[in-house]
């Protein structure tokens, strides 16, 4: 019994622990051994034969018991010393940062019209009824303000709907000729797959003297500018209806997933709606007292331009801040 006590003190890993675990105190380890001998004692000498056997297994196990703590304390210990970490060390596999892709793709689109010579204007995300409808011919009452589901704030004050709003300050500020872009946030009571209260627009601007700036113009710079963004796409300009522009046009860009043979994204139609722009309409240079100009204006998504460029299917995602859909733009 002695040199099992030896034996148990000299384990030094939870391993060799387990061995003399099994080996003294196992189903058919020593002391078991040594009880099935008890049935060949002679009675009177049972009880004292048991009582000896079972003080040596409680000191046996206790011996073992202290050592069992020791030794895992002291690979604990190991362990903590090998995988310790030296934060001061230099590594150059860091988690580097990226850029939330409607802020990439925003970045794209300005590099674009800063190429092209426009100038980058801003505006209030707070704005009054003047700038954001009034002054872009949508006077109250009118039925086109419904187009837009607006955030009052009350004393007059709204959440701006679009970045149009930047048009009227911008003329206002400043004499033509203009070329300006505005990117920026705006807000509407929306919300579902492709929409979310917030998002982000970019409105542009060119106002030079009569007759400088034409439809030909806009629809030369906005195909040089689509294809740019998308690739070799086809571009269509399809009439439609703005207030603050006439004529006014939708833009359309030939469907990037399936070449425009017609797919669920596209509706089938082979065309992906991406902007809508127009001949800034007289009453708006009215507004802001311009008089003998002419000029085009534009505005755009930005969101919708990530999501097709990215292909999320789902708005929403993107501004949930879940850090590993960043991952995936890195
Ligand atoms: N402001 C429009 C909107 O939010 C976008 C727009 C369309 C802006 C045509 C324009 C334009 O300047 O000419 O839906």
């Amino acid at each position: 019994m002695e040199n099992l006590k030896d034996n148990i003190l000299k384990a030094d890993t939870l391993e060799a622990l387990e061995g003399l675990r099994i080996e003294i105190f196992g189903k058919r380890g020593i002391l078991s051994k040594e009880f099935i001998k008890l049935k060949d004692i002679p009675p009177q000498e049972k009880k004292a034969f048991a009582q000896n056997l079972n003080e040596q297994k409680e000191k046996l196990q206790s011996v073992f018991d202290d050592r069992y703590k020791e030794v895992k304390k002291i690979e604990i210990e190991n362990i903590l010393k090998s995988e310790k970490i030296d934060v001061s060390l230099y590594s150059n596999i860091s988690n580097k940062a990226s850029l939330h892709p409607v802020m990439e793709t925003m970045d794209k689109i300005i590099d674009y019209f800063v190429s092209m010579n426009f100038a980058v204007e801003s505006g209030p995300v707070v704005e009054d009824d003047f700038h954001n409808f009034e002054a872009l011919n949508l006077p109250k009452y009118h039925p086109a303000r419904d187009m837009q589901d607006t955030f009052f704030c009350g004393d007059g004050k709204l959440l701006r709907t679009h970045t149009s709003p930047v048009q009227i300050r911008t003329m206002k500020n400043s004499t033509p000729p203009i070329r300006m872009i505005a990117p920026g946030s705006v807000f509407r009571r929306d919300y579902d797959v492709t929409h979310t209260p917030m998002f982000h627009q970019i409105e542009g601007l060119v106002v030079d003297k009569k007759g400088v700036v034409s439809f030909a113009n806009l629809k030369s710079i906005l195909i040089d500018f689509l294809q740019y963004m998308f690739g070799d796409v086809e571009v269509r300009f399809r009439p439609s209806f703005f207030p603050f522009t006439e004529p006014s046009a939708e833009v359309d860009i030939s469907c990037i997933f399936c070449e425009a043979k017609g797919c669920r994204i596209c509706s089938h139609t082979g065309w992906l709606e991406v902007l809508g722009c127009g001949v800034v309409d007289p009453n708006v240079f009215d507004a802001v007292g311009y008089k003998d100009v002419s000029g085009y204006a534009f505005g755009l998504g930005i969101e919708r331009f990530a999501m097709l460029l990215h292909r999320v299917p789902d708005l929403r995602t993107l501004f949930e801040g879940d850090i590993r859909l960043m991952e995936q733009f890195r």
